[in-house]
């Protein structure tokens, strides 16, 4: 990754500790950007001991719990988290957004959906025009179902691939919740009705489009940061 890039995250993941002092529930995403975002947050202890944090991932919640923070569990929580922060794969001008690809996308879909306020922070290549421009849309599918889903995906052109470890395992991905990762390479002219159509066909427990679950998503460049808001 360049240098222009992990400067750009570390200007998002600063800027969004601003949306953080207030709150007193913070949900957490996954991925290389909030993983600076994170350590950020283990520098200002003073600042974040008290607080509560709820992990997106497995892999968000060693981090957290490694500062000392006091993670809590989700199950039987009714309180909403405050926040949530979390990275991106894509953004659109328009706050639609493609994620999953570090797998974690059905928990931070739930975190997003329940949380009171839904941050994003991003550096600037993840800025695209239509989703699907650079990056495949990941849905989790349950294994049970995950040879008749392909066939219906292909059916509907949706061009499907299982997604598959690159290291420490063999064979597909399996997710925090025992499921599997399918990966669509397809550019997406309209996310509401590819989520409905994908919502529809029993199996596929989430996809990684997030509609309507954004209420800024700071973009960092290597020199500034820009908010956008809906
Ligand atoms: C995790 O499943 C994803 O949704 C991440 O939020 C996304 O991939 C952003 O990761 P980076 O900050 O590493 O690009």
């Amino acid at each position: 990754m360049s240098s222009l890039v992990e400067k750009a995250k570390e200007r998002a993941a600063s800027e969004a500790l601003n949306y953080l002092y207030d709150a007193e529930i913070i949900g957490v995403g996954t991925g290389s950007t909030v993983e600076k975002l994170i350590a950020k947050i283990g520098l200002e202890k003073d600042a974040f001991s008290t607080k509560m944090f709820v992990a997106s991932s497995y892999d968000t919640l060693i981090k957290l719990q490694s500062l000392g923070l006091k993670v809590v569990p989700t199950e039987f929580l009714a309180k909403k988290p405050d926040v949530y922060v979390d990275g991106a794969d894509e953004v659109t001008r328009n706050l639609m957004l493609i994620k999953g690809r570090g797998g974690a996308l059905l928990r931070e879909k739930i975190l997003a959906y329940f949380s009171k306020r839904k941050i994003y922070i991003v550096d600037y290549t993840k800025l695209v025009n239509v989703l699907g421009e650079k990056k495949p849309l990941p849905i989790e599918v349950i294994p049970y179902a995950v040879g008749w889903v392909i066939n219906e995906l292909v059916k509907r052109k949706l061009n499907p691939k299982i997604r598959m470890c690159r290291n420490g395992k063999d064979g597909p991905v399996i997710t925090d919740s025992g499921n599997i990762v399918i990966d669509l390479y397809i550019k997406i002219r309209d996310p509401e009705s590819l989520e409905k159509e994908l919502k529809s066909i029993p199996g596929i427990v989430e996809t990684g489009l997030f509609i309507n679950l954004a209420d800024a998503v700071i973009v960092g460049y290597p020199d500034k940061v820009d908010v956008i808001t809906p």
